[in-house]
């Protein structure tokens, strides 16, 4: 489904229809993507994993930088599923706060106050189990500050445009051969038995979806390795599933490089669709 626009944006304290919602060309977030963001899931009008996207934030924020309390976003993320209407009571928020508004200079302005907007908006977040997503591969071409969920994302757009291009549904990358994670996804692979994601530090996003598909291993008995796959592996995995707030648990069904099939299965294997049944029932659990 395509996203749409919200019907409220909320920006430093007010709320504005989202035609009005507009902020100075001199915000250092337009500027430079000097800035932090999140998306949280809503189930049932209710904000998934809030308190985890708070704390990501907040480090996020802390790392470069920005002095701003991620912790009073909460009230504005409810807020924000209040006054939204969201079809089924499923959509997502977004939250952004950058350095705020100066005079261009790279340097941090001596005086800026952070910049914030949220707002919730409709997105379907039903029947993932029942569809598989070709990925393309490509050289990580990022920074090696991954873990920081920067608006600076035009490496993550450029990666995933090239999947778009090409008719596939998220472009995932590696970095010295190894797979990293896709553009707007973490990624993991499932070999006799044992379920690989790459290892935290620089060269990914601490995901939130991430973290919970690790605890429900944890939970299902499902031995883990937080150890790279190698590119040049790819055809020893028995399974492979993207992770993530929009994309929750997503099985792959092919991986490409270039014509070259690197992956390819029919249907979601058993360790997905289990990873996938306890993620659904902890979602119920959240919504009663
Ligand atoms: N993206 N890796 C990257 C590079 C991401 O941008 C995301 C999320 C993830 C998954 O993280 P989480 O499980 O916390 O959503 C991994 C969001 C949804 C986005 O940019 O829209």
């Amino acid at each position: 489904m395509r996203n749409s626009f919200p019907g409220e944006v909320y920006i430093n304290g007010t709320w504005r229809p989202h035609e009005q919602a507009a902020i100075s060309v001199f915000d250092r977030g337009f500027l430079f993507g000097d800035g932090i963001y999140e998306v949280i899931s809503v189930y049932d009008n209710q904000l998934f994993a809030l308190t985890g996207h708070l704390q990501r934030m907040q480090g996020g924020l802390d790392e470069i930088g920005i002095v701003f309390d991620a912790d009073t976003l909460a009230d504005v993320a409810r807020q924000a599923v209040a006054r939204a209407v969201l079809p089924a009571g499923e959509g997502c928020v977004y939250l952004q706060v950058t350095r705020g508004v100066a005079p261009r200079a790279h340097r941090f302005p001596a005086t800026a106050t952070p910049t914030v907007i949220a707002y919730a908006y409709p997105f379907s977040l039903k029947g993932f189990q029942d569809k598989l997503a070709t990925v393309i591969v490509s050289p990580d071409e990022r920074w090696h500050k991954c873990h920081i969920k920067s608006t600076s994302l035009v490496a993550n757009v450029i990666a995933n445009q090239a999947a778009h291009g090409v008719g596939a549904d998220e472009n995932v990358m590696a970095r010295d051969g190894l797979i990293t994670e896709g553009s707007h996804t973490n990624v993991f692979f499932i070999r006799n038995g044992v379920v690989y994601t790459h290892p935290l530090g620089p060269y990914i996003l601490p995901g939130i979806t991430r973290a919970l598909v690790l605890e429900l291993c944890k939970t299902e008995g499902i031995p883990v390795q937080e150890d790279a796959v190698c590119l040049a592996e790819l055809n020893t995995v028995d399974e492979a599933f993207l992770t993530g707030t929009t994309t929750q648990i997503l099985g792959i069904g092919r991986m490409m490089r270039d014509d070259e099939t690197l992956f390819s299965v029919s249907s979601s294997g058993p360790v997905t669709q289990r990873l996938q049944e306890a993620f659904v029932r902890r979602v119920r659990a959240l919504i009663g």
